[in-house]
């Protein structure tokens, strides 16, 4: 969720932060603004405004040299998308520039508190930060004044911090939302993402809950909230710049979806060895000796975890249970004595998830981090991480970390299944089986064109097909903005068919022998009421006239398969409506607020 980088050092800040902040651009934001010093005139401006990364370039002046400034991209959670909004935002007297991602909860208190008769310039909570720093450094230094303000705060926080009155200096502090500082032997970064950091540095140290850092020319402190040096790693970056390119794609959307058999294949390369699954002992361990598994998840990785639990289920015989984040967070069921929580996320940053892990680490339970991100919080946080090596996903709209997260997740109860089933093979199987629905792309566009011109749409599906819709439907509706319910083919005739009318699509998911004859049903129930239908199905189970046949794999790995033509098929409905496809309207890729 939208994105902070700040630079200090020897090269062109104003290039450092803009083009970082465009490589943060897939994560969904709104507003963009920069805060730049004017080296010579020892001035510091501020460009911000509503819209994307390139207004705001239009918008800079870059007649000058600059060698510090902070930039921000927003997804505004406290007032509307508008100038006033936008970050940077500055204290009373235009001392301190602040850019900001998270939600200060107790804004309100502390105005009632501290700032009583405060004039603010913005409807954010944001601001109160900016102005809290100034008054607390009449009386005490600015670091002190800025940890002052972080024990104040409650919510998340990453924050980058300009004081006009010292321009050599940079400060940043950290709690629940992320950060890191990227090294580089020309200037520090200080940026939400370490993709921003690309190109501009080669290390950088990801920031823990409660820091503050103090950035001094070339040297940085890392301090907690009051003041004590704090332990911290030093990272390699090795993420190859070229992976964040689109290439000959149009959208990186269309780029992640052809990219989904390589990644299965490197996924086999990493995980097997002589046909046999090299996961490591721990990990093993806690899955043979759990009684029960506790998925946690949101959206797209949520989908996919309800894949998993079939898989668990019918190949390792681990009961398991799938729960959506933010339910959980703040609603937790009763548990079995020995539970096994594993955490889904293509970002390793979802908030939601975050607030469930802390609160069952608390409770001393073990967790498993599923995540394409091995840097990430949720990654470092848990007791055991396992890469789904999908590499980087740019586009909102998840594709290829659905598939590697299936995969990933078949590869972990493989280890304590009977060995009934082939699983290197399988999975090879389904690459070479993506590689042909992928090659038919262009036929699925043309079925596309007349078929979606509805408001909205449904996909229906029995059994594991059933967790294939709601995935389906998420995509199409995340980015074509066609209301579209993933349903249980058996349950509409229990309600929801009284929306089905002349021509409404309804697009049928078809892959399991014993259900197949089930969802024909009731695919002809809705036919008889004017419904528009599709099927997708598998080899196996086809009829003559489905639009749509893939080929036939292990059914528990059909998911991989049969939400391929539904990826596309939301594709080309977006394309054919003009949408932002990789960014769609008010949606984020990392989605760090709760
Ligand atoms: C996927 O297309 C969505 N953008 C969204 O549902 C996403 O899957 C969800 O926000 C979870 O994200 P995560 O996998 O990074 O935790
Ligand atoms: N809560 C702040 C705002 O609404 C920051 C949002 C963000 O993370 O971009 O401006």
């Amino acid at each position: 969720m939208c994105g902070i980088v700040g630079y200090i050092g020897n090269k062109d800040a104003r290039e450092i932060i803009l083009n970082g902040l465009e490589k943060l651009e897939y994560r969904g934001y709104d507003s963009a603004g920069i805060t730049l010093r004017n080296n010579t005139a020892d001035t510091f401006n501020v460009y911000k405004d509503k819209g994307r990364i390139a207004h705001l370039k239009s918008i800079v002046d870059y007649s000058y040299d600059s060698g510090l400034g902070i930039g921000h991209t927003r997804w505004a959670t406290h007032g509307i998308p508008n100038y006033a909004n936008s970050h940077p935002h500055y204290s009373k007297d235009s001392r301190f520039f602040i850019v900001h991602n998270g939600v200060i909860e107790n804004y309100k208190e502390l105005i009632a508190t501290y700032l009583q008769g405060s004039v603010f310039a913005s409807d954010t909570d944001t601001e109160v930060i900016a102005h809290l720093i100034e008054r607390f450094s009449a009386k005490m230094s600015v670091s002190e004044a800025i940890r002052k303000t972080m024990s104040l705060l409650e919510g998340s926080y990453a924050l980058a911090i300009i004081d006009r009155d010292n321009p050599h200096k940079m400060y940043a502090a950290k709690n629940k939302s992320p950060l890191l500082i990227g090294l580089s032997d020309h200037g520090i970064i200080v940026a939400s993402d370490v993709m921003a950091c690309v190109g501009y540095a080669k290390e950088y140290i990801p920031l823990d809950d409660k820091s503050f850092v103090e950035v001094d020319g070339a040297s940085y402190k890392i301090k907690d909230i009051i003041g004590k040096p704090m332990e911290h790693d030093v990272k390699e970056i090795d993420i190859d710049a070229s992976n964040i390119e689109k290439g000959e794609y149009a959208h990186f959307m269309l780029k992640e979806i052809n990219e989904q058999p390589g990644v299965i294949r490197n996924i086999l390369q990493r995980y097997f060895k002589d046909g046999k699954v090299t996961l490591n002992g721990p990990i093993k361990e806690a899955l043979q000796e759990t009684d029960r598994i506790y998925i946690i998840a949101a959206g797209t990785s949520m989908n996919a975890g309800f894949v998993g639990k079939q898989i668990f289920e019918k190949m390792a015989n681990i009961p398991t249970e799938v729960h959506i984040a933010s339910e959980f967070a703040y609603n937790m069921p009763l548990l079995t004595k020995n539970p096994l929580f594993i955490f889904i996320s293509q970002s390793g940053e979802t908030a939601d998830l975050r607030a469930v892990l802390v609160n069952i680490k608390a409770k001393g339970y073990r967790s498993l981090t599923i995540t394409n991100v091995k840097t990430s919080t949720l990654a470092r946080e848990a007791d055991h991480f396992v890469e789904i090596m999908a590499g980087p996903e740019i586009a909102v709209a998840s594709t290829k970390a659905y598939t590697a997260q299936i995969a990933i997740l078949g590869i972990l109860a493989y280890g304590l299944s009977d060995g009934h089933i082939n699983l290197y093979k399988e999975l090879s199987r389904v690459a070479i089986s993506m590689e042909n629905i992928i090659d038919k792309r262009e036929y699925i566009e043309s079925l596309v064109k007349d078929y979606l011109t509805k408001r909205n749409c449904f996909y229906i599906g029995r059994g594991i097909d059933y967790y294939t819709c709601l995935e389906a439907s998420l995509k199409l509706k995340e980015i074509s903005y066609i209301q579209t319910e993933g349903f249980a083919a058996g349950e509409l005739k229990h309600g929801t068919i009284a929306l089905i009318e002349d021509n409404t699509p309804v697009i049928a998911i078809i892959s399991q022998r014993d259900i197949s004859k089930n969802t024909r049903s009731n695919l002809y129930e809705v036919k008889s009421r004017g419904a528009h239908t599709l099927v997708i199905s598998t080899k196996s189970v086809h009829d003559q006239d489905d639009q749509i046949i893939v080929d036939d794999v292990h059914e528990l790995f059909s998911p991989m398969l049969t939400v391929i033509p539904s990826q596309l098929i939301a594709y080309y409905a977006a394309l054919a409506r003009g949408n932002d496809i990789d960014k769609p309207r008010n949606l984020a890729k990392s989605v760090t607020v709760e």
